[in-house]
């Protein structure tokens, strides 16, 4: 655990970055194995992304992900996670038929899940409602404006929001209604930094930037994108910080070179009987029955 943090992030303590100033370190997580070391290294959220279905499972986009296999990568971040706070990402459809199918849907996420909070996308006065619905009942919920990969569709592609004056200005207003409604964040995807800025300044909850440029209280990327786990393209705003993509390619290449080769596996990476044992298993080759003393097979007999 981070010493100048003790114990767990809550939702409460996220909220009060906003006057700390401390920036909200957040990631996406999707598996035990990463999330541990993700939480481990301090970040404070972890979002169990329906960007899950595009660089973990292979979909297109995000539109086919299911209750299902949100609640399934759910688990695993939520028992790795030790101190950071853990937030369940609605996938599309699932809070888009009526309040108490979201409802019904954002209890999966806490009581099967483990997740401390969902999130939604949209401004919409009904996902306000839904907002204030699940706010309501006790499950915290992360807003989600700008670009919201859900309405890939209608938005004709994957492109930066708020790039005109009124959209810029609709979309200040939109985290207004958002905060209001009762979200302890807002995710701002995908606008020109001067908008995230003047959206920040103006709502009294933490922002949480991606590709939304540096006035964010919070920064979030896409984990695999961060340490380039995949050889597609990467929008404008991502940093590199690793390329995993080149390193895995190179052990995996080494690998099936080694085995084709039989350098791989060597002595030191094999089981082995004493020399005894496997004197006499090699003497008794051939035999009927093997004429193996069946001491050989014992653990004793390898180390
Ligand atoms: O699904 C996701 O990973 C997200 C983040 C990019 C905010 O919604």
């Amino acid at each position: 655990m981070n010493a100048s943090e003790p114990g767990r992030m809550t939702v409460p303590l996220i909220r009060a970055r906003k006057k700390t100033g401390e920036k909200i370190t957040a990631l996406t997580a999707y598996d035990f194995a990463l999330a541990s070391i993700m939480d481990s290294a301090g970040v404070d959220l972890l979002l169990v992304g329906d960007s899950l279905g595009m660089v973990v499972l292979g979909y297109e986009n995000t539109l086919p992900v299911t209750m299902e296999e949100m609640i399934h990568h759910t688990k695993p971040v939520a028992r790795a996670a030790r101190r950071a706070l853990v937030v369940g990402d609605m996938p599309f459809m699932s809070y888009h038929l009526s309040p108490e199918q979201a409802l019904a849907n954002a209890g999966r996420f806490v009581k099967e899940g483990g997740a401390e909070a969902v999130k939604i996308e949209g401004a919409s006065p009904r996902r306000l409602h839904l907002i204030e619905t699940l706010v309501e009942a006790d499950i915290p919920v992360l807003g989600h404006i700008g670009l919201t990969p859900q309405s890939v569709i209608r938005l004709g592609g994957f492109k930066v929001q708020g790039t005109t004056l009124p959209a810029a200005r609709r979309l200040v207003s939109e985290a207004a209604a958002v905060e209001k409604a009762g979200a302890f964040a807002i995710v701002v995807e995908c606008v020109p930094a001067e908008v995230a800025r003047e959206i920040t300044a103006s709502v009294g909850i933490p922002t949480i930037g991606i590709g939304a440029g540096p006035a964010c209280d919070g920064q979030i990327i896409v984990f695999h994108d961060l340490v380039g786990c995949h050889g597609g393209y990467l929008p404008k705003f991502v940093k590199m910080y690793a390329d995993l993509h080149k390193v895995i390619t190179g052990a995996v290449t080494h690998y099936r070179d080694d085995v084709r080769s039989g350098v791989f596996p060597d002595r030191d990476h094999a089981y082995h009987l004493k020399p005894e044992a496997a004197r006499i298993l090699k003497r008794g080759r051939g035999r009927a029955g093997g004429g193996v003393n069946t001491r050989a097979n014992s653990k004793e007999d390898a180390k």
